[in-house]
């Protein structure tokens, strides 16, 4: 076991009697020097732990977690080993579960943890967080976060970090299959041999050389599919709200019917929000090409699959690959009816559309792309306190310390954002010699960073007990559940000391 007392000597404190050092850890939850930059070098895995690329200069020290062990994470619902392995390797206690819990099983386990890591199954709702009395961290190994109440994780000083674009070259991928199947009628023509029907026919099938394919929503996958596309001899157009760099020869059209006219394949890339619901119609689907391909892997509330019906009865459109829906089932089974969406049957009937399962994003390397971003998050905030990617925090990050910077200390202060708060926090820092800081806010949370200089261990406890007790009372809607009055809390959220 690293001890205290290892720690404190390698950094040249005065060394704590073995017991203020265990009480020090274990109640102040400290960590070693945080390792990380803002403006620093990138992350790189050596083996299976993370370092930072130095660049010249003084090393940046690669210390372990203060009593790394007392890290108590729990892992449900099979996350991939790739991320569990990230995790061991820092020396925290990692219990992985196959599945998710029922929500009394949670809450007793939940209780005892600081980080806990689920994938889309198992609901962090407000009351789950309300006894979560040690956690500081969710790690989502998914790409949502709706599963999490993540405004009560805020209020509790949680942060909750994703992973919402390890998936988009899978997904570039499905894309690019989709449209040679469709000029092919890959899907029919399976079916048929499937029923023991040949039917060798080349009238409608085409090469996708030569042909447009129109990108709506040039981000993280619409861009990775221009690439690909034009390897495959296709000319790209994309329409965007933003105004943004092509990639290769792609071109950005300045508006949407401008682009629906051009396009042979066209695509769908858009989050959903209320001006992408049905941002396809029967008008929209009307500008499109004859006997052009409509693709959506998106959101399902961007196309309007009725007027898809119609338009591909007509003939207009020539094919199609759906691979999400309004309403989709939460589990496996033979779910897709009019039941769960009515024009499900319709929908089944068509010639040369592909219908998929929301299987976009689903593969083994999302999967392990997934397990190391978001795992490689819960190391960077454990151990450094830093935000950056947090779906509920405001993202902060200091330029990390080096070896040269012995008896450093970062302090977190997680406060309600009102009038005052930073007075309270900058008289008790302000003794100190305080070597950079930042605050930002988000919502009613603000997060404040500071790495202080000339600390002890004394100092450091002295520091910490000072935060503790600021006072100041903020209000809270949700936070007023429990706190003492009915709608006052207390301004400081969470303090953490990490050296
Ligand atoms: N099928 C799957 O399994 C799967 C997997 C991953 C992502 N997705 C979905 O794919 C979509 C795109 O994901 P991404 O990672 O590329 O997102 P992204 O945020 O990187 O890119 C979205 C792009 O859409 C643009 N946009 C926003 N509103 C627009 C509008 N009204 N008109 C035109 N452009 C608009 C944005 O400017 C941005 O460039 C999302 O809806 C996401 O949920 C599906």
């Amino acid at each position: 076991m690293s001890s205290a007392l290892d720690v404190t000597e390698a950094l040249d404190i005065e060394p704590p009697t073995t017991e203020l050092a265990r009480r020090v850890s274990s109640s102040l939850g400290l960590s070693t020097s945080p390792t990380g930059t803002f403006h620093g070098p990138p992350w790189t895995k050596t083996g299976t732990s993370l370092t930072r690329t130095t660049t010249g200069g003084a090393s940046h020290k690669q210390l372990k977690p203060f009593a790394a062990e007392e890290i108590k994470i729990l892992l449900l619902e099979n996350v991939n080993t790739t991320g569990q392995d990230i995790l061991r390797s820092q020396g925290y206690q990692v219990t992985a579960l196959k599945s998710s819990l029922p929500e009394d099983e949670l809450i007793e386990k939940i209780r005892d943890v600081s980080v806990i890591g689920i994938r889309s199954k198992t609901k962090l709702t407000a009351r789950v967080l309300r006894e979560a009395k040690n956690l500081i961290v969710v790690g989502c190994f998914c790409i949502g976060t709706n599963q999490v109440d993540t405004k009560v994780a805020a209020e509790r000083g949680i942060a909750v970090f994703n992973s919402p674009f390890s998936n988009s070259r899978s997904v570039a991928e499905l894309i690019i299959g989709e449209i040679i199947s469709l000029a092919r009628q890959l899907g029919d023509r399976s079916n048929e041999m499937h029923k023991g029907t040949w039917n060798k026919v080349s009238n409608g099938c085409w090469e996708i050389r030569g042909k447009t394919l129109g990108i709506i929503g040039y981000g993280h996958i619409g861009s990775q599919l221009s690439v690909l596309a034009e390897a495959f001899g296709m000319s790209v157009i994309f329409y965007d709200v933003v105004n943004l760099m092509a990639l290769g020869t792609a071109k950005q059209k300045p508006t949407l019917e401008a682009m629906l006219g051009t396009a042979d394949f066209v695509t769908c890339h858009v989050p959903e929000l209320p001006e992408t619901k049905n941002m396809l119609g029967r008008k929209e689907l009307g500008y499109m090409k004859d006997g052009s391909y409509l693709i959506n892997a998106s959101r399902g509330s961007v196309i309007d699959i009725p007027a898809l019906i119609d338009a591909m009865r007509s003939g207009k459109i020539a094919g199609a690959a759906l691979d999400v829906y309004p309403a989709e089932p939460a589990g496996n089974g033979d779910y897709f009816t009019n039941e769960l969406n009515p024009w499900a049957e319709d929908l089944r009937s068509l010639k040369n559309i592909i219908l998929t399962p929301h299987i976009g994003g689903s593969t083994e390397e999302a999967q392990s792309a997934i397990g190391i971003e978001v795992s490689e998050a819960l190391v960077r905030y454990v151990n450094e306190g830093i935000t950056l990617g947090a779906v509920n925090m405001p993202e902060v990050n200091l330029r990390s310390l080096t070896m040269d910077e012995p008896n450093h200390v970062r302090v977190i202060y997680i406060h309600r954002n009102i009038p005052g708060v930073l007075r309270g926090v900058n008289a008790i820092l302000g003794d100190h010699n305080v070597d950079k800081q930042m605050t930002d806010s988000r919502g009613d949370v603000a997060y404040l960073m500071a790495d202080i200089s000339d600390v002890n261990v004394t100092v450091i406890k002295d520091i910490y007990q000072r935060l503790e007790s600021l006072g100041g009372k903020g209000f809270s809607t949700t936070l007023a559940l429990d706190a003492q009055s009915a709608n006052e809390v207390p301004a400081r959220i969470m303090t953490r000391v990490l050296y």
